[in-house]
């Protein structure tokens, strides 16, 4: 009886058959790393500060504290001592003064690395990051603008990109200011309102579009209220992973908590109900299903179930019916059944997330279906690793 045990042993072997990895989550990190993705420079080797290497770092901070394995520590470490002159000087790729908030999804790998190391240059440069914020430009209610040359206007991703820094230095720092924990709050209500689908809006999902000029006067703003016209998988992503994670960082005695809790209670169901039916996971322009050209995208539909198990294992969301959890534990089977590539050499290729979606065009559904797609992005890779993370505590 030995035989069918050593030829299905050889199958695996050879890679006709693939046995389900004890984890993901390792196996996404270890890939990552295998392809020196996220380690603080581009593929050319030039030192980048890049908000997609933040979001490697969140999770790979993440499997360190679960497996206890230096080498994702290290990993993190020589990445950002790749961006981080050792007098604390972030490196020349961030200017201050560009006023863009995407580079300070880093800062909270400074903020972690000193708190690990005592190092003062991590400090030094988290400091750096955090005086931009208090020159940033705003809206006049309030908002920062997603960077100095878009000019008033406030995407989701921002939230992301800014807001997990701007709480984890306050609450390192200076907890008891309440100016800034009001601050935050304000980021991600400002952002809610402005965007929301409202019950008679055209494709109406009560989700919220990808931005919107305060002013209304670029090209894709709407005339009354300013927004962009789609949702974009990935910008709802962002967000939805940043109130998960805010969540965690601000008090829950301070009342900021109780406000992003309930955004997050409105959205979270209806994220759920936006899955297609038979798959599960996520289209690309959410407002469009099934319309030609659009296609189901592996960045956001994993920031959905990331954020979605964890709204629900830190009990955010009531989901007493566990249609939650089935609707991420559904849409996982479909990303690592459709998107997971195992290759020769023992990693996988990632598969299918777009590679931008940007409101420096037209911002509608020809823009975001026009949109190069790639293997190995690190966005939607690192947004998979994470998702992993949640699915693995299950
Ligand atoms: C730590 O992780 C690396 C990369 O996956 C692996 O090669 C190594 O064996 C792991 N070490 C331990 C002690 O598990
Ligand atoms: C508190 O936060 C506000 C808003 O970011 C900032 O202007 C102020 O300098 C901070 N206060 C202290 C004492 O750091
Ligand atoms: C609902 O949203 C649409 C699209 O932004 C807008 O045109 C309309 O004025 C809104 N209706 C209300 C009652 O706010
Ligand atoms: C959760 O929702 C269910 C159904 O609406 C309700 O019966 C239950 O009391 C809620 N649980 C909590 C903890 O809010």
């Amino acid at each position: 009886m030995l035989r069918p045990l050593l030829i299905i042993l050889f199958a695996i072997q050879i890679g006709f058959v693939t046995a389900r990895p004890q984890s993901y989550a390792v196996w996404a990190a270890d890939s990552a790393i295998a392809r020196k993705q996220g380690n603080g420079l581009t593929a050319q080797g030039a030192a980048i500060i890049s908000y997609e290497h933040g979001e490697l770092q969140w999770g790979l901070r993440l499997l360190f504290e679960r497996t206890g394995n230096r080498t994702y520590f290290d990993y993190i470490q020589s990445g950002v001592d790749n961006v981080v002159t050792a007098d604390g000087t972030p490196h020349g790729s961030y200017t201050l003064t560009d006023y863009v908030l995407d580079p300070l999804r880093v800062g909270p790998t400074f903020l972690y690395l000193y708190k690990q190391t005592k190092q003062t240059k991590y400090k030094a440069a988290a400091d750096v990051f955090r005086s931009q914020l208090n020159s940033h430009p705003r809206t006049a209610e309030g908002q920062f603008w997603h960077k100095l040359r878009y000019f008033n206007q406030g995407w989701l991703d921002g939230i992301y990109m800014g807001e997990i820094f701007y709480a984890q230095y306050t609450t390192d720092f200076q907890s008891n200011n309440a100016t800034a924990w009001s601050d935050i709050t304000r980021q991600f209500q400002l952002m809610f309102k402005n965007t929301l689908q409202n019950e008679t809006a055209p494709n109406s999902f009560g989700l919220l579009y990808h931005g919107y000029d305060f002013s209304h006067t670029t090209v894709w703003a709407s005339p009354d209220r300013g927004h962009s016209p789609e949702v974009w998988d990935r910008a709802l992503g962002w967000y939805m992973m940043a109130l998960v994670d805010v969540l965690e960082i601000i008090p829950t005695s301070d009342p900021g908590h109780a406000t992003i809790l309930n955004i997050l209670k409105t959205l979270a169901p209806r994220v759920r109900d936006a899955a297609h039916p038979t798959t599960g996971v996520w289209w690309l322009v959410i407002t469009q299903p099934g319309r030609a050209r659009n296609y189901f995208e592996s960045s956001g539909t994993s920031m959905f179930i990331y954020s979605l198990l964890k709204a629900v294992r830190l009990g955010y969301v009531n989901d007493s019916d566990g249609s939650i959890v089935s609707a991420a534990r559904k849409a996982y089977d479909y990303v690592t059944a459709n998107w997971v590539k195992p290759t020769s050499d023992g990693t996988f290729d990632w598969q299918n997330t777009v590679v931008v979606g940007s409101l420096d065009q037209a911002g509608d559904f020809n823009y975001y279906v026009s949109q190069a797609v790639d293997v190995n992005d690190l966005k939607g890779l690192a947004a998979f690793l994470l998702a992993s993370l949640e699915i693995e505590r299950l």
